[in-house]
């Protein structure tokens, strides 16, 4: 299959098989992070492989209870870090300015980019994917948990595995129409009925729909504390030890 076919094929995978993913495979997507366009070719990132069972349930259970995180053969931990380079010019002597918000912006970039390589290049072996925001959780735990020092911050989990059949049997979530998602040269303004018709394109009942995508996302726990615990992450890469 070319890749613009799978582009729009691939779709998340919540249930995997027991089979698990060769040594081959493995390296395969992580490689295909490492390839991965990155700013100044400095690699923003790190990759942690989550193998211990016990982290991987302990992960379910603290991203949300997620009970498939559990059952993925392959898990990957993709950490937005300056570590490295703030490191090397400390080691050298190097006076630079304490690393700031643009900084860490890039980093992100750069380690979502490597993560969605990931996950293209393992659609392209058959595996499935399932990225899971929750990781951005429970800071201060994972942050022990990994070890993570101040310039490295948690920011997307990544599971893979084979898909099961009904998995490869679900049809992909729709997506908006293109012509209401892009607009030329200047940011696309929409009034209320234009953003509602645009979305009932997608679910008819445009109104259910926000009331239960408000009640299942912005106003549930999780919601909270994933801003609590990213206030907190913000904190520690922008002012430091300290606020540990
Ligand atoms: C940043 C991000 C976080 C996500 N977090 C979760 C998650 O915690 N649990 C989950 O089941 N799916 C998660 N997803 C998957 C989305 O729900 C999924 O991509 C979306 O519904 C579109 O479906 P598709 O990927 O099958 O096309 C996440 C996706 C992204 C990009």
């Amino acid at each position: 299959m070319a890749t613009i076919d799978e582009l729009y094929a691939r779709k998340s995978c919540r249930a995997f098989t027991e089979e698990p993913l060769t040594d081959r495979e493995k390296e395969m997507i992580l490689q295909a992070s490492l390839q991965a366009p990155t700013a100044g070719n400095m690699a923003l990132y790190e990759m942690i492989e989550i193998r211990d069972p016990k982290i991987k349930s302990l992960l379910a259970k603290r991203c949300d209870d997620q009970p498939f995180i559990a059952k993925a053969p392959f898990v990957v931990l993709y950490v937005a870090s300056y570590q490295k380079w703030f490191d090397l010019c400390q080691g050298y002597g190097i006076a630079i300015p304490a690393l700031g918000e643009a900084d860490l912006i890039l980093a992100i970039e750069d380690t979502m980019i490597a993560a969605q390589n990931a996950v293209v290049a393992a659609w392209s072996m058959g595996i499935g994917s399932c990225y899971i925001g929750d990781i951005l959780e429970n800071y201060e735990a994972n942050r022990e948990l990994f070890g993570l020092p101040q310039y490295a911050m948690p920011v997307s989990l990544v599971v893979f595995g084979r898909p099961t059949k009904a998995m490869t049997q679900r049809p992909k979530p729709a997506r908006f129409e293109l012509k209401d998602m892009v607009s030329v040269d200047t940011y696309a303004k929409r009034d209320f009925q234009t953003t509602e018709k645009m979305v009932a394109k997608v679910h008819p009942e445009v109104e259910t729909f926000v009331r239960g995508l408000a009640s299942r996302k912005l106003q549930a726990a999780f919601h909270q504390e994933m801003n609590r615990s990213v206030k907190k992450m913000l904190s520690v890469w922008l002012e430091g030890e300290k606020t540990k």
